[in-house]
């Protein structure tokens, strides 16, 4: 597996695999690599004849208070496990190389963009959007994939996607977890011993509030019922909300596919997680 880092070096390895009639899938991420990224290797892997991974720690989707120098950097670490995961290339750009200087353009979202994680980390959406369109535009990927795990993020390339005409399809990843069921995650890595044993009543309460409505419980109640659990267990309770699994707009009851969403704050961290809440079960 090679590392590349400029937009020219990737080009020239894409569109030989191209001339070749390979089908060419992209795992973006920002490192600090745990089984959840490996798993979008893997699916990538399974679906198209080269896998191109890439490692940018994007600094536009990091909020003035959040954790951007400090975000765990290991590109040695994250490139072993990247080709032991088999990935053909490593697209791992610099800040200079993703944002010259003059650079201007921010893509500007609404839908499945607004709300939720929105509320609490203003220009999230809008620093990944602009990264991934790069990303997309820069390898041309047949593919890409995307955890499950960010479940709005998933939601909003989609829509970026289909707007924008971009011809990458997007892959969903159905999320990775510990045996307690806590979802994997970079940022799982701030948690303390005390805050560890805590972190897995997150995706309890999601199953739970998921099984409540799927016996007819009405929505209002079962959310009623989670949000109060939630606030004992965290911190603090950001959002705990029933929406349409395609398009997230909000759903007052369970007429159609549902996706339950969830963020909390556990001492220093933020934990969000989601599950899907199907009418069949
Ligand atoms: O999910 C992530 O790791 C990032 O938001 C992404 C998609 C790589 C864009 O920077």
């Amino acid at each position: 597996m090679r590392t590349v880092r400029t937009v020219a070096d990737l080009r020239r390895t894409l569109d030989a695999w191209r001339a070749e009639g390979d089908a060419i899938a992209l795992a973006p991420t920002m490192g600090a690599l745990h089984g959840g990224h490996l798993a979008l290797v893997s699916l990538a892997r399974g679906r198209a004849d080269r896998v191109v991974a890439s490692l940018f720690v994007n600094p536009r989707q990091f909020g003035p208070s959040e954790d951007f120098a400090r975000y765990p950097r290991d590109e040695a670490r994250d490139a072993a496990l990247f080709r032991d995961a088999g990935a053909d290339l490593l697209y791992a750009p610099d800040a200079e190389a993703m944002y010259p200087d003059g650079f201007a353009t921010t893509v500007s979202l609404a839908g499945p963009a607004l709300g939720l994680e929105a509320d609490r980390r203003p220009g999230f959406f809008e620093g990944v959007a602009t990264a991934v369109v790069k990303l997309l535009t820069r390898t041309g990927a047949d593919e890409a994939v995307f955890g499950e795990k960010d479940y709005q993020q998933l939601v909003v390339v989609r829509r970026l996607v289909s707007d924008l005409d971009l011809k990458t399809r997007i892959v969903a990843c159905p999320t990775v977890r510990e045996a307690d069921g806590l979802a994997l995650s970079s940022r799982n890595a701030y948690l303390d011993a005390a805050e560890r044993v805590r972190a897995p009543a997150l995706h309890a309460t999601l199953r739970a509030t998921a099984a409540a409505l799927r016996d007819g419980a009405p929505a209002g109640e079962a959310l009623r019922g989670g949000r109060n659990v939630l606030e004992d267990a965290f911190d603090r309770l950001d959002y705990l909300e029933l929406r349409d699994a395609a398009t997230l707009a909000p759903m007052d009851g369970l007429d159609r596919t549902g996706r339950l969403l969830a963020a909390v704050r556990l001492g220093a961290t933020r934990l969000i997680d989601n599950v899907a809440v199907d009418l069949e079960g």
